[in-house]
């Protein structure tokens, strides 16, 4: 599972994390809301490893600072926005794929299903295609990685109606004790699909509530400090 312990981040005088705890149990589908630059980006990029923090980020049972590797070889990532990249979409795929040991054709498949021919801007250059064309190669790429962590930033923030249901049939696909952390927002798009709520004001955990649409009640999370 996910643990962060007392993790804070400074940017000059802005304290983005304010000594955030919190633990992500195997199966928890986990939305985290809240205003703009209340610390929801700078959260997630600190569990990718994308961040020198203070405190700790732990991957089932490795530090995300210290062992990377183990730590974030079963966790896959949507950032909001892509990198600027000048690869071709072919090739971008084609590395995602010889990293994980995915195949370009269940990669297609995704994009397929969320609107979106791969073949067609194949030759593109991944910088050139539109917001939301980025973001559906994004989360093809990221459902294709089928890893045991699914980490999405404001994941369909781009999408269109179709695309977004799409989306969130095969998040709902996912085998049932696989973890999803996704950030949004809009609690109103999310709520359907998490089990918990968490929100972020000013870098601080300010509510965590568990939602009870499923058969069997869970126990309400730690609330916040
Ligand atoms: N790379 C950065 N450099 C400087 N300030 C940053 C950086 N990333 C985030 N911040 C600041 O940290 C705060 C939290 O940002 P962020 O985590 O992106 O918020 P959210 O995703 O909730 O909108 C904001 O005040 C933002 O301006
Ligand atoms: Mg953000």
């Amino acid at each position: 599972m996910i643990r962060f312990s007392q993790v804070t981040k400074r940017f000059g005088k802005v304290t983005a994390l304010d000594q955030v705890t919190l633990e992500v149990e195997p199966s928890q589908r986990l939305a985290l809301i809240g205003t703009n630059g209340s610390g929801k980006t700078t959260l997630l990029r600190a569990l990718c490893g994308l961040l020198r923090v203070e405190g700790r980020v732990e991957l089932y049972g490795h530090d995300v600072a210290r062992a990377p590797e183990l730590a974030l070889a079963h966790l896959a990532y949507m950032p909001q926005v892509a990198p600027p990249l000048d690869a071709p979409v072919r090739e971008l795929v084609r590395t995602f794929c010889a990293l994980r040991g995915r195949s370009p054709r269940d990669v297609a498949a995704r994009a397929a299903k969320l609107g979106l021919d791969l073949e067609a801007v194949a030759a593109t250059r991944t910088r050139d295609l539109s917001g939301g064309m980025k973001q559906k190669v994004l989360a093809a790429l990221a459902l294709a990685a089928e890893t045991k962590v699914l980490v999405c930033d404001e994941p369909t923030a781009n999408l269109d109606a179709r695309a977004r249901d799409a989306f969130f049939e095969m998040v709902a696909e996912r085998p049932p004790e696989s973890i999803l952390v996704v950030c949004s927002h809009r609690l109103d798009e999310v709520r359907h699909f998490v089990d918990r709520v968490v929100e972020m004001r000013d870098g601080r955990v300010q509510h965590d509530v568990a939602i009870w649409e499923t058969k069997e009640p869970r126990q309400p999370s730690r609330s916040a400090r």
